[in-house]
């Protein structure tokens, strides 16, 4: 049986680019509260990552940063379970990153298909950033530099693992066993949908519900939420498929068995829109509400919520150099000099 120090690395990351929101709590935070407490967990900031956004705007990420670190423990991270890394100040992820970009091709970049989905959604044509491009290399050395051995995420992601993995494979059978090869550990929870129903959740759309939010905001943006276009009146036959209400009060309600129950009076015509709303709005403000306490308190603690980010980011530097020096020492180095 693993101790908790000698349990396996897994390791999420997140861009810095805007509040966490309900989407990220049930296709990922939720999943990180219980695997603090089964394997050593590292947390990444990935703010050099989101400079390939936000490279011209460097005030920016630095503000992301502590809202992040106030999203993640006020939703209940625990500092003395998980190591919260700030990706800028580890450098050994950077000279990874170079080693690796031996090992791929461009072609094979090319074909990424996150990359190539989010090549289509910033309209990013022939002008692509070779920074755009490469920052899946990136991404496999933040994997690799910590000795991961898993790696939760959503569907998107994988992709992202795929080509982490042929790197890890590549770089061991040209260098001898070196690095641990990452398996994703795929999130059970489908993706939330934004409130009007689509697909895409982001802050410049207006659709999510940040963790931040106040009981007003989160009332208001469930009033605006998309439902059954064809149920007009509460008598009306309705539809829970593709309602973007009862995708929320399946991620959140507690009682379960109760929301069965309210789901076949919806269908059946005996409860409408406006009862369904209600007790969402109820089911989110109670999940939300120790979240907010724990958000203030932290809040006036600011310097101690930098110096948990400093101190694991100190902790997973020292993994990252003794991982560096085996790396050093495949590709004979220390024969250079
Ligand atoms: N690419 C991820 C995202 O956009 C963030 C990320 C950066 C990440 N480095 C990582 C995720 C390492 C998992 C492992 O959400």
């Amino acid at each position: 049986m693993d101790t908790l120090e000698t349990s396996p690395v897994v390791l999420t990351g997140d861009r810095p680019t805007g509040p966490l929101h309900l989407g990220h709590y049930a296709g990922s935070l939720e999943q990180r509260l219980q695997l603090q407490n089964k394997y050593r967990q590292y947390v990444l900031i990935a703010d050099v990552q989101a400079m390939t956004d936000y490279f011209n705007q460097p005030e920016f990420l630095a503000r992301q940063v502590r809202e992040i670190m106030l999203d993640y423990l006020s939703v209940g991270l625990d500092p003395a379970k998980t190591t919260f890394v700030l990706q800028s100040q580890i450098p050994e992820i950077s000279e990874l990153f170079v080693y690796f970009l031996n090992l791929i091709t461009l072609a094979r970049l090319q074909r990424n298909p996150t990359v190539k989905d989010e090549m289509k959604q910033k309209k990013i044509g022939a002008d692509i950033p070779a920074g755009f491009l490469t920052y899946p290399v990136h991404q496999a050395a933040d994997i690799t530099v910590f000795g991961a051995a898993l790696v939760p995420v959503g569907e998107d992601q994988l992709p992202m693992i795929e080509q982490t993995r042929e790197i890890v494979r590549t770089f061991n059978r040209t260098y001898g066993d070196t690095l641990v090869e990452p398996r994703a550990l795929l999130s059970r929870v489908p993706r939330l949908p934004g409130i009007e129903g689509r697909s895409k959740m982001s802050k410049s759309l207006g659709n999510t519900i940040p963790l931040h939010s106040d009981p007003g905001f989160v009332e208001r943006q469930v009033m605006r939420m998309y439902t059954d276009p064809l149920k007009i009146h509460a008598s009306d036959p309705g539809h829970v498929e593709g309602n973007v209400v009862f995708s929320y009060l399946d991620a959140f309600d507690p009682d379960q068995e109760g929301l069965a129950g309210l789901k076949e009076r919806y269908i059946s015509g005996k409860t409408g829109d406006v009862a369904v709303k209600k007790r969402l709005i109820a089911v989110l403000n109670d999940f939300l509400f120790p979240l907010r306490a724990k958000r203030k308190e932290w809040e006036r603690h600011i310097p101690s919520v930098l110096e948990i980010l400093r101190d694991g980011t100190v902790k997973a530097g020292q993994q990252a150099r003794d991982t560096m020096g085996r790396v050093r020492g495949a590709l004979k180095m220390e024969q250079f000099l």
